[in-house]
C-alpha cells in the first residue's frame, strides 16, 4: 500500500487582514514546528499572501492560495495568475470550492481550465467536489461527484495528476457544525478513489490525497483521520486561530 502523507489544510476565505494573517501564521508556525509526518497549508486572502510567506519560509507551514486564473496574463479585471501566485511563494491552490462556485459562477469546464493552470506553474491543486443537502437527500451525491471529478479533469492523462490533491467538501457540512459522519465521509472517499482508478489508474489511485472539509474540529479529526481513504482535511472556521488549527494537525 501507497504511503500518502496526511495534508491538514486550512482555508482562511474572506477573513484577516495581510497583518492579522501574518500574526496568525506567526503563532501557527511556532506550534507546529515540531511535527512530522504531516504536511500543513494554510490559505489567506491574496493581499495576506507575500507578507505570510515572508514568515512561513523555512517552516513546516506551505502557503496556498483560494483561487486562480485559468490565463497566464490578460484583461481580466480582478483576477489573478498562476504565476503571480508562485511569485507570492504559493505552492498550493484551491479550485472550484463550493463557495466560487455556488456565488461566483465557477463551474466544471473552469475547474478544469484553472487546474491547467497550476499544474503549467507547479503549484499542488486542490479540487473541491461535493454535494449539497438537497443532491444528497435525492439520491444524487455519487451522480454529482461523478460529474465534478470527470468532467473536473476530462482530457487529463494520470502522468498530468501526481501532484492533485481532492478535497470531498459536503456543502451541507461547511460552516454548520454539521460534519459528515465518518462512515459517510469515507464511503465517498472511496467512490471518489475508485472513480480515479477506472478512469485513469490504479497507481494514481493509490497515490492520491483525498482530504475530508466541513466543520473539522480538533473534536473530529481523529476520528476522521482513523478511516483508510481519508487522507487529511481542509478546515475553514477551525483554521482561523492557530492554536485549534495547531491542534488538528496534531490529530494524533
Ligand atoms: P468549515 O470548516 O468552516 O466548515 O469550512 C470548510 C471549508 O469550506 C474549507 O474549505
Amino acid at each position: 500500500m501507497v504511503n500518502r502523507i496526511p495534508l491538514i489544510a486550512g482555508n482562511w476565505k474572506m477573513f484577516k487582514t495581510a497583518s492579522e494573517a501574518v500574526e496568525t501564521a506567526g503563532q501557527l508556525v511556532d506550534l507546529v514546528a515540531d511535527t512530522t509526518g504531516v504536511d500543513i497549508m494554510i490559505a489567506p486572502a491574496f493581499t495576506a499572501l507575500d507578507p505570510v510567506s515572508k514568515v512561513v519560509a523555512d517552516s513546516r507551514v506551505g502557503l496556498g492560495a483560494q483561487n486562480l486564473h485559468w490565463e497566464k496574463q490578460g484583461a481580466y479585471t480582478g483576477e489573478i495568475s498562476a504565476q503571480m501566485l508562485t511569485a507570492s511563494g504559493c505552492r498550493y491552490v484551491l479550485i472550484g470550492h463550493s463557495e466560487r462556485r455556488q456565488y461566483f459562477g465557477e463551474t466544471d469546464d473552469t475547474v478544469n481550465r484553472k487546474i491547467r493552470a497550476a499544474l503549467d506553474a507547479d503549484l499542488l491543486p486542490v479540487l473541491c467536489v461535493g454535494e449539497t443537502e438537497g443532491e444528497r437527500e435525492s439520491g444524487q451525491t455519487f451522480s454529482v461527484l461523478d460529474k465534478q471529478v470527470k468532467i473536473g479533469l476530462q482530457g487529463y492523462v494520470p502522468q498530468d495528476l501526481g501532484s492533485l490533491i481532492i478535497a470531498y467538501e459536503p456543502v451541507w457540512a461547511i460552516g454548520t457544525g454539521k460534519t459528515a459522519s465518518r462512515e459517510q465521509a469515507q464511503e465517498v472517499h472511496q467512490y471518489i478513489r475508485s472513480l480515479i482508478e477506472t478512469t485513469f489508474s490504479p497507481a494514481l489511485a493509490g497515490a492520491m490525497r483525498i482530504l475530508y472539509g466541513g466543520s473539522v474540529k480538533p473534536g473530529n479529526i481523529t476520528d476522521l483521520m482513523d478511516m483508510p481513504d481519508i487522507d487529511g482535511a481542509l478546515v475553514g472556521g477551525a483554521s482561523l486561530e492557530a492554536d485549534s488549527f495547531s491542534q488538528i494537525v496534531k490529530f494524533n
